[in-house]
């Protein structure tokens, strides 16, 4: 599965609230209930204070699920990985701006892996980081929290940056924003200009998953 082209508003269930005893199970229901993107978040206990999973377990869950995977790599050597990630069955390959020196080359690394490319910025990075590479790539996520945790409070001034980013961009990337995404702070980041949103406590800490899009969804309009 590709990243669906920009253009339409997708919801992407992050795993980091889901029960990790049965992974798979929690993403086949996230897909029944019409998402189309699953976000698998990495995390080296390094770029960020926790850790989480790898390419072996992806690669395991890709042979229950053709969901698009979307990794975000909250590790702080995103280039000695991608490879690993993109054999393991990712489809879409964020990385961190703060802990990359050549992020053109990192996008085109990951595009020669057959992925498209992501490239993500912290609640208090600029947006000037990624002005040049941002027209690169096929997504932009801008943190909406500090990364590492699921279930934080979203910060309406990080949320801001996306609007900035849209306008560097136009309309043919998508912008993802992760941190805090529930029905009520949805209508904000989709008036800035995201179109993915990543939410994992709004989602997986329900018990009704399909209430839980749907209500996102419904935010959205
Ligand atoms: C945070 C992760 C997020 C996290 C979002 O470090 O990158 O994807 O799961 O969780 P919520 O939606 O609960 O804020
Ligand atoms: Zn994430």
């Amino acid at each position: 599965m590709r990243l669906p082209p920009a253009g339409t508003i997708e919801i992407a269930p992050s795993i980091l609230s889901a029960d990790f005893g049965k992974l798979a199970g929690e993403i086949a229901e996230v897909a029944a209930a019409g998402a189309r993107i699953v976000h698998l978040d990495v995390m080296d206990g390094h770029f960020v204070p926790n850790l989480t999973i790898g390419p072996p377990v992806i690669a395991s869950l890709r042979r229950h699920s053709d969901l698009v995977f979307d990794s975000h790599l909250m590790i702080s050597e995103p280039g000695r990985y991608v490879e690993a990630f993109a054999k393991a069955g990712v489809d879409n390959i964020t990385f961190h701006i703060e802990v990359v020196d050549d992020p053109a080359g990192m996008v085109s690394r990951i595009r020669d892996l057959g992925c498209t490319a992501g490239v993500t910025l912290n609640p208090e990075t600029p947006v000037k980081t990624v002005e040049k590479v941002a027209p690169l790539c096929d997504m932009v996520l801008v943190m909406t929290v500090h990364p590492g945790f699921g279930g934080q409070k979203f910060m309406p001034d990080a949320a801001r940056k996306i609007a900035e980013v849209r306008k560097i961009v136009g309309p043919g990337i998508r912008i993802e924003v992760d941190g805090g995404i529930d029905p009520e702070t949805t209508p904000i980041v989709v008036s800035y200009g995201a179109d993915t949103l990543v939410a994992g406590n709004a989602i997986f800490g329900r018990p009704d998953r399909q209430a839980a899009i749907d209500a996102i969804r419904k935010a959205c309009q």
